[in-house]
């Protein structure tokens, strides 16, 4: 079977982005591969939380990726600073990544842009953890939204230079996957881009949101003054709207509002409630599991524990045949 590692960082709860991007993989995957899903706190050390907020996101997200339908028994979960071999991993892969390729990455020059005043060495590397992440386990497929793609292209090429570079074929080469056609991305409610937890809660729907905040999020979104020539190309607004439609909602209802639109007949306020109450059917069942599953926390310890134990035994192999190929060997 194909080794799948994959991650989510805990600063926030996880939205419809993160679940049609990911998790909706994650649950697919787990009957066909050997599985790893873990969170990766780590990496969420980079906009320096405070212990509690920390805490409680590792704990949301676990909570949520059992309430999506991940299952333990089937995939490792597991909490990333249990898994020490990761930190060294990553310490070995930084001593041959380039300040240049790492500067060039996208998702540096938008931190550098969005966080002027905390550009720390965490956020340069953050590529070098991430393909640490998924060199330890040797995967092969990672299931990520679009956002990520070159990330993965950045793992590739710091896995096969440390091979070049001690000879070996340790490390096999990770691509970026969905069921989907293409890498997913899911737009946010702002009518400007994706749906992401740095771009404002109100941006968002999260798992846990109620269908009272759902109904007031969507009835915010933003929209223009409808289309004023038939079949009319959509505005960035209007079609991110209509792509969350589609994710949530049966063809039909997307075909229908289609037709409006097309026919300048469409009424925003009746496409919104729509969606809003498309959304509410998708999320009620996962949002009730969050809630029953989060009361149980000696259930949580048991997984959280199982979990780093399975991570930890594949890592180690792994970290025991890198020191030896650097020449880490005993006298
Ligand atoms: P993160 O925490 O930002 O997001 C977690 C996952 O959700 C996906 N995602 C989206 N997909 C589609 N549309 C969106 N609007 C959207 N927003 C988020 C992301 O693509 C991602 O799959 N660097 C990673 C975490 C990570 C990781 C790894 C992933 C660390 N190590 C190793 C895979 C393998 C991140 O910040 O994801």
């Amino acid at each position: 079977k194909e080794t799948v590692v994959s991650g989510i960082r805990p600063t926030g709860k996880l939205h419809l982005g993160n679940y049609f991007g990911a998790v909706t993989n994650f649950v697919k995957m787990q009957h066909d591969y050997n599985c790893y899903f873990f969170i990766a706190d780590l990496h969420s050390l980079t906009t320096h939380p405070t212990p509690a907020d920390l805490h409680g996101y590792v704990r949301h997200v676990l909570v949520e990726y059992l309430a999506c339908g991940i299952n333990p028994e089937e995939s490792t979960i597991y909490i990333q600073s249990d898994v020490p071999e990761v930190a060294e991993l990553y310490l070995y892969l930084n001593m041959n990544a380039y300040m240049g390729e790492l500067e060039r990455s996208t998702s540096f020059k938008d931190k550098v842009r969005s966080q002027p005043d905390n550009v720390n060495a965490g956020l340069l590397t953050y590529p070098t953890l991430m393909a640490a992440d998924i060199l330890i386990h040797k995967a092969t497929k990672v299931p990520v939204g679009k956002d990520q793609e070159q990330h993965l292209e950045m793992t590739r090429t710091f896995g096969n230079r440390f091979n070049r570079l001690y000879n070996s074929e340790t490390f096999p080469e990770a691509f970026a996957f969905s069921y989907s056609e293409n890498l997913v991305k899911v737009p946010g409610l702002d009518g400007k881009g994706k749906m992401g937890k740095s771009e404002g809660d109100a941006n968002c729907i999260y798992l846990s949101d109620s269908p009272e905040i759902i109904r007031k999020k969507v009835s915010k979104a933003v929209t223009d003054g409808g289309p004023t020539e038939e079949n009319q190309q959509k505005p960035e607004a209007i079609e991110n709207l209509f792509n969350l439609m589609k994710i949530v909602s049966p063809a039909d209802t997307v075909n229908h509002f289609d037709e409006q639109y097309n026919k300048c007949a469409i009424r925003y306020g009746d496409f919104k409630k729509q969606l809003a109450e498309d959304m509410i059917i998708f999320n009620t069942p996962i949002r009730e599991k969050i809630e029953e599953i989060a009361k149980d926390t000696s259930y949580l310890r048991q997984v959280a524990r199982h979990g780093a134990l399975k991570a930890r035994e594949s890592a180690q192999k792994t970290i025991k045949e890198v020191r030896s190929l650097i020449g880490f060997t005993s006298f």
